[in-house]
Order: structure tokens, then C-alpha cells, then sequence
């Protein structure tokens, strides 16, 4: 990596005129990302993304996959804080240590996956995602209800969705700006 990139958490993402990540993070230096794909699947495109990020990140971004989205426990407001199941502690404390979180989600029927929503909902009351910087990534361009349920469920929670952070990315007919939303950047890599 070249010696004025690691000067702060720019890096071959770099992108002229573009917003960094640390653009909207307060640690300038040392960036820390959470990286959750919403697929459980094997050979999940969004699996793969979320890997390539944390393959890509310069040195001085370190990206954390998240692999527990199924076992997490269906959400049960019922349970108190102190009797969260071990996988929600963790969840909540992988959560409170990063700086910014990166979610790559695939749209199952018009909505999103149940486990990232069930994810979600762990961490409504508790609060790790309020004021927490936000990527939205959409491996399909065609997925536009779940990407906007994720800014809306996200939103509500007081997480900041950083939408100059937020991409949709190549469909099979080619690159297609999502329509009607609040627009996430897409751009060749
Ligand atoms: C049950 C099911 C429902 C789906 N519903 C939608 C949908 O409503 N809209 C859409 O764009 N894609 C839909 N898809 C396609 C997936 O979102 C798409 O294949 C995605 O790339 C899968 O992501 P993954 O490779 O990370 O698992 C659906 C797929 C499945 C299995």
C-alpha cells in the first residue's frame, strides 16, 4: 500500500470524490468494521462480497465477518438483558466494538431475511446500532424492497445509513441505478 494511503483508512476502495469510511467515523487512523451478510447460503454473493472487502481493506481498516446470524434465537422481547442467550452477547459486543458496520443482504420475497431482521431485533432496545455508521450493500439491483425496509428498519433504530457509503452493484443485464430510493451510489470497482 502506498505510504500517503495509510495515513488514514483510505485505500485501494478509494474512489475521487467519493466519502471514506472514515469520513464518518471519528477514529481517523484506525477504522474498525462489522461486516454481516444477510445470506445463509453456501455460495452466498453476498458471503463472497462481504469476504472481498475484508480481503481488499487496507491495513488500516480491519473487517470482522460476522458468521452467527443462525444461531441467534428468534427474538423475544420477553427476554431480559441479563438472560440474553450467549450468541445475542455476542452479537451485541461484536456490535459495540466496531465503528461502523457493513451490511451485504440478498430480498427474499419483496423483504429481508428473516434471520438479519430477527439480528436486528435483538439489538432494537439494547441499542449497539444507535449512531453506529452504516453501509448498506445490494449484490442485486433488482432488490430494492429489502434495501429500503434495511434504511427504514435502520433509520428507526437511530443507526446512521451512510447512503454515499451504500452500493448497489452489478445485475445480469448490466449496472442499474436502483429506482425510487433514497439512491445508493453504484459504480464500477
Ligand atoms: C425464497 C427466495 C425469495 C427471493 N425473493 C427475491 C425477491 O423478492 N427479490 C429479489 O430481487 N430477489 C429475490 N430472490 C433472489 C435472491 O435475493 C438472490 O438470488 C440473491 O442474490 C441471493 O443472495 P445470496 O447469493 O447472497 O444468497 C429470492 C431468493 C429466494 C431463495
Amino acid at each position: 500500500m502506498e505510504g500517503t494511503e495509510a495515513a488514514d483508512c483510505r485505500g485501494h476502495w478509494n474512489i475521487p470524490d467519493t466519502p471514506q469510511v472514515c469520513d464518518f467515523v471519528g477514529n481517523q487512523d484506525f477504522v474498525h468494521i462489522l461486516a454481516i451478510s444477510g445470506s445463509l447460503r453456501r455460495t452466498s454473493a453476498n458471503s463472497a462480497l462481504v469476504g472481498a472487502v475484508a480481503h481488499l481493506a487496507p491495513d488500516t481498516v480491519d473487517v470482522s465477518i460476522y458468521g452467527e446470524l443462525a444461531e441467534l434465537p428468534p427474538f423475544n422481547p420477553d427476554v431480559n438483558d441479563d438472560a440474553a442467550p450467549t450468541a445475542v452477547v455476542r452479537f451485541r459486543a461484536a456490535l459495540t466494538a466496531c465503528d461502523a458496520v457493513l451490511i451485504a443482504s440478498p430480498e427474499y420475497a419483496h423483504g429481508v431475511p428473516g434471520v438479519l431482521k430477527n439480528a436486528l431485533d435483538w439489538v432494537v432496545a439494547s441499542g449497539e446500532l444507535i449512531d453506529t455508521p452504516i453501509a448498506l450493500i445490494n449484490t442485486s439491483a433488482r432488490a430494492t424492497h429489502a434495501w429500503t425496509s434495511l434504511v427504514e428498519t435502520l433509520s428507526v433504530m437511530s443507526a446512521r445509513v451512510v447512503l454515499d457509503a451504500s452500493i448497489t452493484s452489478r445485475s445480469a443485464a448490466g449496472w442499474t441505478q436502483t429506482a425510487s430510493l433514497p439512491t445508493p451510489r453504484s459504480h464500477r470497482p
